[in-house]
């Protein structure tokens, strides 16, 4: 990689969630190789410490890891504060973390079951949002989230995790008007199926693995399942190069919403 290449973000100061592993740590890794500072916080403190060491061993960029619960905001409020007296600016918060409860109807789902994803999910984005601008609108820096291509398709018997990817949709929307006055820019990604940690949970626990694995790669058309470098190279391009871009949404899907495809669900509830 030519030098100016590899240092596309370079003393660029980031804020990472969920970066411990899948796509957070992919994104994590792909700013440390361009020369970024990221504090990064994930609940999974053996991973976060481990992606720490390595990750500053490799260089030319450092992190930063945090134990940080996203939908707890003082804790949020904390990953933000450390980013920012540790490396003096932010210049980007980059929205993560989240999780995707069983595939069941939504006569399955109680209560308590909708507010623990919509906190883990949007709370925490908002959270991080509201913490991460007065020193965002400081460096005219950016944000990206997080979303998935659910959002616009839907998912089978996923009401909740899809109500979620909605609101942080729309949420990107409406901040990206707003900031734009303090030239912040907010976008978001929606990634189709990209093979992580939650993606290799959601086979185990269907009845078949193997079937599921192939269902999950034959969704796209491009007929495999998207890398984390692949998703990382998306959100550097959002945040390094992507300077007339705000409010949109870009597709890291393989074409999964493309075509006709049996969408029929007639032979089953
Ligand atoms: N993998 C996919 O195919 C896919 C598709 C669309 C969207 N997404 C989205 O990508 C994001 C990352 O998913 P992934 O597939 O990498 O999942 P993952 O489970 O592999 O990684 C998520 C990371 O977030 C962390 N995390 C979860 N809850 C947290 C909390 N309360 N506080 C702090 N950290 C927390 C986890 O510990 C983990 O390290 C999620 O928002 C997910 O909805 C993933």
């Amino acid at each position: 990689m030519a030098e100016a290449e590899a240092h596309r973000y370079k003393n660029q100061v980031v804020v990472i969630t969920g970066g411990a592993s899948g796509i957070g740590y992919g994104i994590l890794k792909t700013f440390v190789e361009h020369g970024a500072k990221v504090v990064f916080c994930d609940i999974k403190e053996k991973d976060g410490l481990s992606a720490e060491a390595s990750l500053n061993e490799m260089g030319p960029g450092q992190c930063k890891y945090i134990f940080c619960d996203v939908s707890n905001e003082n804790q949020i409020k904390f990953v933000i504060d450390t980013a920012v007296e540790t490396y003096g600016q932010l210049d980007c918060l980059i929205n993560n973390a989240g999780t995707h409860p069983p595939h069941l109807p939504i006569d399955r789902f109680s209560a308590a079951d909708f507010h623990q994803i919509m906190d883990i999910n949007v709370f925490s984005f908002f959270s991080a949002c509201k913490f991460a601008l007065p020193h965002l609108r400081k460096t005219q820096g950016n944000i990206i989230n997080n979303c998935s291509l659910v959002a616009d398709i839907g998912q089978h018997h996923a009401v909740t995790y899809v109500s979620s990817k909605g609101a942080i949709l729309s949420m990107t929307k409406a901040l990206a008007i707003d900031e734009a006055c303090h030239n912040v820019r907010v976008n978001s990604f929606s990634p189709s199926n990209i093979f992580t940690p939650m993606w290799e949970k959601a086979a185990l626990a269907s009845p078949d693995y193997d079937a599921a694995i192939k269902t999950g790669r034959d969704s796209q058309v491009l007929g495999r399942f998207g890398t984390l470098e692949e998703v990382g190279l998306v959100c550097l391009f959002l945040a390094a190069d992507a300077t007339f871009c705000t409010g949109i949404n870009i597709n890291v899907s393989g074409g999964a919403e493309l075509d006709y495809g049996k969408k029929s669900r007639l032979d089953s509830e």
